[in-house]
């Protein structure tokens, strides 16, 4: 049984993660700006923000790989830069970028990291980590005889063999196929059914929606919105959204009668979206709209300004 179950280690009730104030600069510009993180344990947080929001910048500084200029960090109850190694101990850290050993076996990748970490038992470790992202009938493959799905359910795995209680996945699917993307989402679902705590960074809000118990949404390093995304949805866009399809200068019509009557409307693709339309009064929305219920993308859309993906 993987580590992290919610109240069985730690100090009951304390937060996984917790950052005050912590700022990040390179050069002139601010990565990560004052930002106030916390994430409690057994839950699986979704930082949910475009690219250059500052995620794995925030990763970095959970890591140790980065210093933070200012604020407080703390990881595991352990405190960030000064016990780094301590926390690292107990943290599995999945990076975005496949570094497997490729001149190595299936399972050779794995023991490599369990030793690294001074598992006891390297042997069961493997043989754990194996299982949970099932590939234990491919432990003898080379890591290029996998298919892409494969190492990237391996990866998870190495990041998992020492049984962390906490896990941060930086962009668990970017590039992956839809099909491998399923996959990779079906193991992260089992890790938090299992009540790891986990922060996993992600611009894919279909991936924030589907695994995250609460999403905090980034952007220009700071967090501008957080909760459920159901929560989300009721407080930042509404109850419902209506869509509307045309030439351009009958969207700019549409939009400039509707924000005229203080509707907001965001663009969608090759439409407009009507957000709260539910609430514009009558004569707002065009009959020829399609209604659809409000969604997680119409909040990040309408506070990051940024088209989704
Ligand atoms: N090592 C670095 N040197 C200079 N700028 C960096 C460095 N790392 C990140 N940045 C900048 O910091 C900002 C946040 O980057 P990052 O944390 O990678 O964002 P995200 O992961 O959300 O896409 C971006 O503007 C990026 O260009
Ligand atoms: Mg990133």
């Amino acid at each position: 049984m993987l580590g992290g179950v919610n109240g069985s280690d730690g100090t009951p009730g304390q937060a996984a993660i917790e950052l005050r104030g912590v700022v990040k600069r390179f050069g002139d510009l601010i990565a990560v700006d004052h930002l106030d993180l916390e994430v409690p344990t057994g839950i699986c947080l979704g930082l949910l923000g475009p690219n250059g929001a500052g995620k794995s910048t925030t990763m970095r500084l959970l890591t140790g790989q980065a210093i933070a200029d200012a604020g407080e960090l703390r990881a595991l109850g352990f405190e960030l830069p000064a016990e780094a190694k301590a926390a690292r101990a107990q943290m599995g850290v999945v990076p975005q970028l496949d570094n497997l050993d490729v001149d190595v076996t299936v399972e050779d990748n794995l023991s490599v990291f369990a030793r690294l970490y001074r598992v006891g038992d390297v042997g069961a470790a493997v043989d754990r980590a194996l299982e949970l992202a099932r590939l234990t009938d491919r432990r003898r493959a080379a890591v290029d005889e996998l298919s892409g799905g494969m190492r990237r359910r391996l990866l998870l795995a190495r990041g998992l063999v020492h049984e962390p209680r906490l896990i941060l996945l930086d962009e668990p699917t970017v590039g992956l196929d839809p099909q491998i993307r399923t996959q990779v989402w079906s193991l992260v679902d089992e890790l938090r059914s299992r009540g790891m705590t986990i922060l996993m960074s992600t611009h894919y809000i279909e991936e924030a929606e589907r695994l995250a118990d609460e999403v905090a949404v980034m952007a220009h390093g700071r967090i501008i919105a957080r909760g459920r995304p159901s929560d989300l949805i009721a407080e930042h866009a509404g109850r419902e959204t209506a869509e509307v399809y045309g030439p351009p200068a009958r969207l700019a019509e549409v939009r400039a009668a509707a924000e005229a009557r203080d509707v907001r409307v965001r663009p969608a693709g090759p439409a407009i979206a009507i957000v709260g339309a539910e609430r514009a009064v009558d004569g707002v929305t065009p009959t020829d709209a399609v209604w659809r219920a409000a969604s997680l993308e119409d909040v990040f859309v309408m506070l990051t300004g940024e088209e989704a993906e």
